[in-house]
């Protein structure tokens, strides 16, 4: 595999190839990553729960997120590394233009907001300035005490029409990739069939162009996890073997099965 970049993603989109995304938050484990054939790594702000061991993503710093994006991209991963924008770390254009500043420069290929149409304007900004921006929609982990807990979103007709319209409003602003949580998988299918830009899915069923889960989730390290987790160390004797299963599995359809996925 050679060097990814949202081009690869773009042409797999078009070809029909599936690919793979996997959180990772150091140089050990992005070099495995990068060398199992994970096309993206995501340096996730879930690291406030699986690395920090807090209950939600709500406490990560911009500061933790720029030393691990250093740490990821020391390893010099063949994936395009993407980085998250912790909680209020976009609250406006001039924030979210420092902040994604600091994570480019700590060596992220593109960094990741949660929402949608609020963040036209500023998704318009930093591509206009050279900063790729993957979207996040549906259950969006940061707003986590305005859903009430980690809820399957989308699931009226109300719900579902407003993430279709965000999920164009975000393409039309220039983001070059969405990630799509937890939502049913028809309203998933259907976004990503819609737009042109490639989507990643995670509980989100099988028709999206990528799929990613948490490292530590798909390593069967959790104590809780969802019901779209499927624990790929088993039957595996390495932990590159249990990273492997996942990349093949996605690319093979064999994962998520209908268990993973919400209606
Ligand atoms: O922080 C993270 O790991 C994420 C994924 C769950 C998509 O945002």
């Amino acid at each position: 595999m050679g060097k990814i970049t949202i081009s690869t993603l773009d042409k797999m989109k078009a070809s029909g190839e599936k690919f793979v995304c996997i959180t990772a938050y150091d140089a050990t484990f992005a070099r495995i990553i990068s060398d199992v054939g994970a096309e993206t790594i995501l340096v996730g702000d879930s690291l406030g729960m699986v690395l920090q061991g807090h209950d939600s993503t709500i406490p990560v710093t911009i500061e933790d997120m720029a030393y691990h994006t250093r740490c990821v991209c020391r390893a010099n991963p063949q994936s395009l590394v993407i980085a998250d924008m912790p909680f209020m770390s976009y609250s406006s254009t001039d924030q979210a233009m420092a902040n994604a500043t600091l994570l480019m420069q700590a060596g992220a290929h593109m960094v990741k907001l949660e929402g949608g149409t609020r963040l036209s304007a500023t998704i318009t900004s930093l591509v206009e300035r050279g900063i790729p921006v993957c979207a996040h929609l549906g259950l969006t982990p940061q707003s986590v005490n305005v859903f009430g807990g980690f809820k399957v979103q989308g699931r009226t007709p109300k719900a579902a029409k407003s993430i279709r319209a965000e999920a164009v409003e975000i393409q039309d602003a220039g983001a070059s990739l969405l990630v799509l949580e937890c939502i049913p998988a028809g309203l998933a299918g259907d976004i990503s069939s819609k737009l042109d830009i490639p989507v990643i899915g995670i509980g989100a069923g099988r028709d999206t162009d990528g799929q990613v889960l948490v490292m530590h989730d798909l390593l069967g390290l959790s104590t809780h996890t969802p019901r779209f987790v499927e624990n790929f160390m088993t039957g595996q004797d390495s932990i590159q073997g249990g990273l492997r299963a996942f990349v093949d599995a996605v690319k093979s359809g064999a994962y998520p099965k209908d268990e993973h996925t919400y209606v």
